[in-house]
């Protein structure tokens, strides 16, 4: 596009604002940036405006989670089914690592966060060691896949080099690169982070097979015959990858996804719960569950949706090939985006100023035909950093971590 058709196209959108410093960049910069304009889907900001973002529920009723007693009443032949499987290759492991940890609050990848005490232990580290147990028990090499983004791609590398992939085999270890989506301010208007550069964020961690699929991620996946592959977030440090029981569960089962879940420790716990919606396996979050379905309950007289996800999936391969391409509900997620001010100053918001527009794995769930809800031990394996003190921090994981027998 020239400076003419990039006018236009800001002007119908009402961001023509991004033009303020256009005159004051270098020709390469110009270029650069009427580059940037080209590629932006303006769209999906008019759409999130004028509220058609936001994505009404359906009918929800109860999905009955398979619970412990049950595991356990089936573990030898669920883990023997998994064993196999991880055996014969099927089973890949996706890292989600691209999102930007603003909670955190570190210039780092979240992954290159150090939790340790009188060591280093990096939260990278505790994940690729927990699945290093699964490559021990099965005695075979498990594929990694990390999803990194535009924004920590080159430190997330050059981490995993440095560091000697943490005693994994680097020829089973896959980077691959999310799309990035424009963030504006509380009115839709898109910030600049520098005067030729648009402010860019991650576009949330639902668009990872498409992603794989861009890079051609998914010809090794072919190549290697993966059927399953468990997509897991970077934060929970008790996380369990490729769980033997689990993926034996989810096949016995003949689902097209399991999830794994955790009891909620109470009825208005703020985590998204497993459900049926317009009788698909669906997530509803803490903020959609009314009253009525906090306080509903199942033919035994507990809690109807009781079960909570922890972003941990197993994916059939051949059913995300069917939905890909299809289209995702966008969330619009309140975050701190560094941008320029008035007067052209670069500035690192101390708090949230503005939106960032997402899709989300959740939201996978549903274009899924069944789903296995499966219990795990909240305090196994559940552990997730976002915030440095407080609720779901570094020291409460560090806490779980010291209960579950980890050297800090
Ligand atoms: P979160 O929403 O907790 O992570 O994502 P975040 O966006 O990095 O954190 P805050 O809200 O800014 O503090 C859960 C998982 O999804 C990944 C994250 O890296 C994490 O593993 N994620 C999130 C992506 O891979 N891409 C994204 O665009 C967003």
């Amino acid at each position: 596009m020239n400076k003419t058709e990039v006018t236009e196209k800001l002007q119908k959108y009402g961001q023509e604002h991004l033009l303020k410093y256009y005159d004051e960049l270098t020709e390469t910069e110009q270029q650069d940036f009427l580059n940037q304009v080209s590629l932006l889907d303006l769209d999906v900001i008019e759409k999130c405006k004028s509220g058609n973002g936001e994505n009404a529920k359906g009918v929800i009723t109860p999905l009955a989670a398979m619970e412990l007693d049950e595991i356990a009443a089936n573990k030898d032949s669920f883990t023997n089914t998994g064993i196999n499987a991880i055996k014969a290759g099927k089973v890949g492991a996706v890292l989600l690592a691209g999102g930007m940890g603003t909670r955190l609050g570190s210039d780092d990848p979240k992954g290159m966060y150090n939790i340790g005490l009188t060591k280093d232990v990096f939260i990278f580290e505790r994940i690729v060691r927990n699945l290093l147990d699964v490559v021990e028990e099965t005695d075979t090499w498990i594929h990694l896949f990390v999803m990194t983004s535009d924004k920590n791609h080159e430190k997330t590398t050059k981490f995993f080099a440095e560091k000697n992939y943490f005693g994994y085999n680097p020829e089973y270890v896959t980077f691959f690169m999310q799309e990035m989506a424009p963030a504006t301010d509380y009115n839709g208007k898109i910030y600049l982070e520098e005067k030729g550069k648009i402010s860019m964020s991650p576009n949330g961690n639902g668009g990872w097979y498409s992603s794989m699929k861009k890079w051609n991620v998914t010809d090794i996946i072919e190549k290697a015959g993966i059927e399953w592959l468990n997509v897991f977030a970077v934060d929970n440090v008790l996380q369990r990858m490729a769980d033997p029981c689990f993926v034996g569960a989810t096949i016995e089962r003949n689902c097209a996804v399991g999830a794994k879940v955790v009891r909620k420790a109470a009825p208005d716990e703020k985590v998204g719960v497993m459900c049926l919606e317009d009788g698909r396996p669906s997530i509803v979050e803490y903020y959609e569950l009314t009253d009525e379905l906090m306080n509903a309950k199942d033919d035994k007289g507990n809690p109807a949706y009781n079960f909570g996800v922890i972003l941990n999936y197993l994916f059939n391969v051949s059913k995300l090939n069917e939905i890909l391409g299809k289209n995702m509900p966008l969330h619009i997620v309140e975050k701190k985006i560094p941008y320029l001010d008035e007067e052209g100053n670069a500035v690192k918001p101390e708090s949230p100023n503005g939106y960032k527009y997402e899709t989300l794995v959740l939201d996978m769930i549903h274009l899924m035909d069944s789903c296995l809800p499966y219990e795990v031990v909240r305090n196994k394996e559940f552990a997730p950093i976002k915030n440095k003190t407080g609720i779901d921090s570094v020291e409460s994981a560090r806490e779980l971590l010291k209960e579950n027998g980890v050297e800090l």
